[in-house]
């Protein structure tokens, strides 16, 4: 079987580095959070790198770390939720591997990311507000890249995951056969 990298995209608190995790675990590929390996390169958390550089400066660390990691395969990679907002990365994503959007309702996303201190984006007065008006900019960017859209707001994670793999390993099987 053709093996390439699986990598989630979708807002903040869709659950990409737990599925992510579970991901790995299953099929055997290392598993790689691009905000995390921005932090270790960096040395700094994503909140100081904002507060520093601002969010063009952590876009362009971001760009950089995911071009980095992408050349690694087959892995699993959980992407931050803004790594699909420059258009190479756009295409770079795309090119290196199965992207799979964990589609999750914005009342979700809010609970789930409600106690987090380390998303600089939602450290204001109304997050809930700030979420949505994310998902309506990215959301047409996440289906436009996407191979695959799963919802993770229904879902639990184990069966978010048991159906990423099912569709992954037809979508390998497919390419093989018109090889
Ligand atoms: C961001 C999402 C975060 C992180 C940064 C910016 C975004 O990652 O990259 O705070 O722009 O949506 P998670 O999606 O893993 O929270």
């Amino acid at each position: 079987m053709t093996e390439t990298s699986i990598i989630l995209i979708g807002p903040m608190g869709s659950g990409k580095s737990t599925i992510g995790r579970l991901l790995a675990k299953e099929l055997g590929y290392p598993f790689y959070d691009s905000d995390k390996e921005i932090e270790a390169k960096t040395g700094a958390n994503i909140s100081t790198i904002f507060e520093y550089e601002g969010e063009a400066g952590f876009r362009l660390r971001e760009a950089e770390i995911l071009d980095t990691i992408t050349r690694i395969s087959p892995i699993i990679l959980a992407t931050g939720g803004g790594a699909i907002l420059l258009p190479e990365n756009q295409i770079m994503l795309k090119a290196r591997g199965y992207v799979v959007y964990l589609q999750c309702s914005v009342d979700k996303q809010f609970e789930r990311t409600q106690k987090d201190s380390n998303r600089p984006l939602l450290l204001i007065p109304n997050p809930k507000e700030k979420l949505r008006e994310i998902f309506l900019f990215r959301a047409p960017i996440y289906k436009k890249i996407a191979d695959f859209t799963i919802d993770t707001g229904l879902n639990s994670s184990k069966t978010a995951s048991k159906q990423i793999i099912q569709e992954y390993l037809r979508s390998r099987t497919s390419i093989d056969e018109n090889c």
